[in-house]
């Protein structure tokens, strides 16, 4: 039997990297995933919904109470995906997500979801490090969470330092690997 090209659900969260969600939709669109994306309202204030729609094919779901997603996408598409996807991954969604927190639509979809769910976090190298960071990170790895990155490099402060996303062909790549894994 064929295996399946993969239906992945992007979330966007409002860091300065979200600038390269759209690099992120056409790298797994040409590995022939299928993808929708999911962004929080501080995401829609770094990258319009309009151009990641367009590359990805598909409606972007922003609000959990938006009447026009009456079969309630966080929930409908939690059963969808074969992955989610978090990139970038702001630090406030990271406590978020270890808080088992519902309010937005992604955070809900997550809760929600039963298959593997990869976070890339973004942020400047003092948010990175700080301990409640890092708390936060190794809870959602007790979860069962993938986090993949971030990596040393310049940030959008001119810092050098740990906090820049993996670049998108790299995340796509990974999330090959992660794809029909169970968690
Ligand atoms: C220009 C700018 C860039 C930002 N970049 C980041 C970032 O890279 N990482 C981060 O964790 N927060 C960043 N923030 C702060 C977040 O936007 C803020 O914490 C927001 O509430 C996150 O919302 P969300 O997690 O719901 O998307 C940035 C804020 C501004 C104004």
């Amino acid at each position: 039997m064929a295996r399946r090209a993969g239906r992945v659900v992007l979330g966007v969260t409002g860091s300065i990297a979200a600038y390269k969600s759209p690099e992120i939709v056409r790298a797994l669109v040409k590995a022939g995933r299928e993808v929708r994306c999911a962004l929080t309202p501080s995401a829609a204030r770094f990258v319009t919904p309009l151009v990641l729609a367009t590359l990805s094919r598909h409606a972007v779901a922003q609000d959990v109470h938006d009447p026009a997603l009456w079969e309630m996408a966080h929930l409908s598409w939690a059963g969808w995906a074969d992955a989610v996807l978090v990139a970038p991954a702001t630090a406030d969604f990271l406590a978020r997500l270890a808080q088992g927190r519902a309010e937005g639509l992604l955070d809900a979809l997550i809760l929600a979801a039963r298959c593997p769910v990869a976070v890339c976090p973004a942020m400047d190298l003092e948010m990175w490090s700080h301990r409640a960071t890092q708390a936060n990170v190794r809870r959602l790895r007790e979860y069962g969470y993938e986090i993949w990155g971030p990596e040393r490099g310049e940030l959008a402060s001119g810092k050098i330092g740990v906090g820049r996303l993996l670049e998108p062909e790299r995340i796509a790549e990974r999330l090959g690997a992660l794809l029909g894994r169970k968690r």
